[in-house]
């Protein structure tokens, strides 16, 4: 039985990516002195702030200490919240909150499971936050994606199994970690990227709850 629905936010409910591009690709040039690409922001979905500093950074011969490290990541925090800051409950991906909402109308529990830790502020700004029972972002977990910690405690926020709940995802290691931690994933994007995912959709406006229910628990 469908007992639960599992969201990341960044690439599934809202496209920030562009955001996060534009801010990291600042940091590269006037702090760092590399180039930092579109094929280089498709590495970093999923992974921390922290660790896509570290892959930028590797582009670069030079040390930095850790205090460089942080103000370079509160700089790039700041230019990406700006950006943020425009958001609109229109900026929510084709069939997001349509989704949610059928969701609560059915009693089946929802929640997000992101890294980033602008989470509660970008659902907030989209008008969702009220449709998501948890939120389980990168305030909250220790370990990034692929392992399955942010679902695990979405699911335990929920009181629901993996089992029961369906993960929705963009990123390859995210489609991980959800398999890894035992759920159901439904890939968001291309096939031929999300090949651990159980099937792809390139929205949410194409899921239901009737083919949800077909997929995962009519068996
Ligand atoms: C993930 C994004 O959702 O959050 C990553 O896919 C991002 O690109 C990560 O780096 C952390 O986000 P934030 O908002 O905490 O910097
Ligand atoms: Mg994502």
């Amino acid at each position: 039985m469908l007992s639960a629905c599992l969201f990341d936010l960044d690439g599934v409910l809202v496209d920030t990516a562009r955001h996060h591009f534009a801010a990291w690709q600042r940091l590269a040039q006037e702090r760092i002195g590399v180039t930092f690409t579109q094929q280089d922001n498709e590495q970093l979905k999923g992974l921390s702030r922290l660790e896509s500093l570290n892959y930028i950074l590797s582009k670069s011969d030079r040390n930095f200490s850790e205090e460089e490290k942080f103000q370079m990541m509160k700089d790039k925090n700041d230019w990406y919240l700006l950006l943020v800051a425009e958001l609109t409950p229109e900026d929510a991906l084709p069939g997001t909150t349509a989704l949610l909402q059928s969701l609560k109308a059915s009693g089946i529990k929802t929640g997000l499971g992101s890294a980033s830790k602008n989470a509660p502020l970008i659902i907030e700004k989209l008008g969702i936050a009220h449709l998501l029972d948890v939120v389980i972002d990168g305030n909250i977990v220790s370990k990034s994606k692929p392992d399955p910690e942010v679902f695990i405690r979405g699911a335990e926020a929920l009181n629901v199994s993996p089992s029961e709940t369906i993960v929705f995802e963009d990123a390859v290691s995210g489609v991980a970690a959800a398999k890894t931690g035992g759920f159901s994933c439904v890939g968001i994007g291309q096939p031929d990227d999300l090949k651990q995912a159980d099937f792809v959709v390139p929205d949410l406006s194409f899921i239901t709850i009737a083919l949800l229910n077909n997929k995962f628990f009519s068996h």
